[in-house]
């Protein structure tokens, strides 16, 4: 054949690949979803193989761990026992809660690791809703959009008081990241950033993380916040007033449903995006590898080079230790 254009050999070794290679991943680009809770034990999660609900006293240790592998931001995440939700969700900001403790016992151990957490009500309340709720006669009910802001602004601001670098408010409600920024700045927080969920869709995907902190709603579901899994345009509205309102980074929660969201966004804003691997990815993976019907390292690999090649600049995802381990033996190739 008499052709000019043979795209092949771009591909020719692995040397030619590699100085053709548009995407990385990498270690610093990855941010570990963590669990913490009361009490002196340290739980595994059957419902996400590999994770664990770890005790303040430990978790600073395993910090300094997953910094020397390479991961240098984690989030936290609060496992609530039954007898602490209340219907405000009023645990949320207690300062001596699991979170604002555990946030201290890292930054003491570890103090170079960025600590982000989430704030949202759900693991909070009685209701596992992310917000206020109310109910009427009759068994209707609605999320509170404004009160809950409020609330959000107390978590907010009794996390970055315990030394939290990043808030990020998973709740979906309207408002909430002008509000957070005006709490935060007004006691002085100028430096705390604010990752915003932008485009949170309502999706199955997250029900192993539900399982993991007892938080699953006990009735009705999340879609009057979270995002219709239809709609894309509704996304950049979302981006646009994260960004307007002060948000540092977005964020597309799930990831690998959602890539066509996360280039999307990536167009439409010049923030850094961040995009959510959320439990039920992680889960699919581990679960096709454990009955031998895919090979977990590669698929992992795939399915979060392609989230970078999306365009997400970060990823939250709780492959995150295996990952780097896997990365610090050899790159993605
Ligand atoms: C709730 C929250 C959820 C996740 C992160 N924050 C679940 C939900 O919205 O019901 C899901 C994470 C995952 O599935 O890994 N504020």
């Amino acid at each position: 054949m008499n052709l000019s254009d043979r795209p092949r050999r771009n591909r020719k070794s692995a040397a030619v690949r590699a100085l053709m290679r548009e995407t990385s991943l990498s270690a610093s680009h990855l941010i570990y979803p963590m669990f913490v809770q009361e009490g002196q034990e340290n739980t595994p999660i059957a419902s996400l193989p590999g994770c664990t609900r770890w005790c303040v006293a430990d978790i600073a240790a395993e910090c300094r761990r997953l910094y020397e592998l390479g991961i240098q931001c984690v989030d936290l995440f609060a496992v609530v026992p039954e007898e602490k939700k209340d219907a405000a969700g009023s645990e949320a900001w207690n300062p001596q809660g699991v979170v604002p403790r555990a946030i201290e016992a890292i930054k003491a151990a570890v103090p170079e690791m960025c600590v982000m957490t989430d704030v949202a009500l759900d693991p909070f309340n009685t209701y596992g809703q992310d917000g206020i709720v109310r109910e009427y006669e009759g068994g209707a009910y609605e999320i509170l959009n404004d009160e809950t802001v409020e609330a959000l602004c107390k978590q907010a601001l009794c996390h970055a008081r315990a030394g939290a670098d990043i808030i990020s408010p998973s709740d979906m409600m309207d408002g909430r990241v002008a509000a957070i920024r005006a709490a935060l700045d007004a006691e002085g927080f100028t430096k705390v950033s604010i990752l915003s969920y932008t485009a949170k869709y309502a999706s199955a995907f997250y029900g192993p993380f539900r399982g993991a902190l007892g938080s699953a709603p006990k009735f009705g579901d999340k879609k009057t916040y979270q995002m219709d899994p239809a709609n894309r345009r509704e996304a950049v509205r979302e981006a646009l007033a994260d960004a307007a309102e002060g948000a540092d980074m977005l964020m597309v929660k799930p990831a690998t449903m959602y890539l066509d969201v996360i280039a999307e966004l990536r167009r439409c804003s010049n923030l850094p995006i961040a995009a959510y691997h959320v439990s039920g990815e992680y889960l699919m993976i581990k679960a096709a590898a454990a009955s031998g019907w895919l090979d977990e390292r590669s698929c992992m690999l795939e399915s979060l080079l392609s989230i970078r090649r999306a365009g997400a600049d970060m990823i939250l995802t709780y492959a995150a230790p295996q990952v780097a381990a896997w990365l610090a033996e050899t790159p993605v190739n």
